[in-house]
């Protein structure tokens, strides 16, 4: 799968890169490419952003800025999905992360300030995604988000089973995860439940599944 990143800061991915899941598909699975608007800008001086039309605070990426940044990669708007990170987007949740990790090629745009001028959203992405009904400060944080929940979901990203059982997951059906214990079996008295002391894993496998909400 490809992954591209559109934003103002890609030097900001640089942590993300050497963290795992993302670390271990990267190169093999995953072909991240990070792009910054500054760099294809038509605009002096480096500019991308501008004051709104009609007043108010804070400055607005500008339309022609983003669509030189997809020319200079792509020689247009590209027939693969493009997404603008906003949180007038889809909400991100499990489902949405399959889907995305079940496409060949996907390209996330990121904003900050005020967001996208608008025709950015309409006509140069054919859909947005909100990481969750918050306001960040920039697109890059949704960025990651949207490309460690991708990452874990390519083959060879976790280490076998790991992430079957896991909170949305089927194999639980979609509910949340039973809770972890490691040692000490005690501390401050407070035990582990007896259950997982026991060996059998019977009885283990069925607590568990009692525990998913
Ligand atoms: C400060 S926010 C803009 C908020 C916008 N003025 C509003 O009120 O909805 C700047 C940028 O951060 C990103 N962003 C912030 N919160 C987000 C979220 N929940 N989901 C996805 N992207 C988000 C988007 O790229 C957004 O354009």
């Amino acid at each position: 799968m490809q992954i591209d990143v559109f934003t103002l800061v890609p030097h900001a991915f640089a942590w993300l890169t050497e963290q795992r899941p993302v670390a271990t598909v990267l190169g093999r699975e995953l072909d991240l490419q990070l792009f910054g608007y500054r760099d294809t800008t038509p605009l002096a001086n480096g500019q991308v952003d501008d004051a709104p039309y009609g007043g108010g605070a804070g400055m607005v990426l500008r339309v022609d800025v983003a669509a030189a940044a997809l020319d200079a990669v792509y020689g247009g708007v590209p027939d693969h999905r493009v997404i603008a990170l906003t949180p007038q987007g889809r909400q991100l949740d499990q489902s949405v992360v399959a889907e995305l990790a079940g496409e060949e090629r996907v390209t996330l745009l990121s904003a900050r300030f005020e967001g996208f001028d608008e025709r950015v959203v309409t006509h140069l992405c054919s859909d947005a995604i909100s990481v969750g009904p918050y306001v960040l400060s920039n697109g890059d944080l949704p960025a990651m988000i949207v490309l460690d929940a991708v990452a874990r979901r390519l083959p060879g990203a976790l280490a076998e089973g790991s992430g079957e059982l896991e909170s949305f997951s089927a194999e639980l059906g979609g509910g949340l995860e039973y809770p972890h214990y490691t040692r000490p079996a005690d501390f401050n008295g407070w035990p582990v439940p007896d259950v997982l002391l026991s060996g059998d894993h019977a009885r283990v496998d069925a607590w568990r599944r009692e525990q998913v909400r």
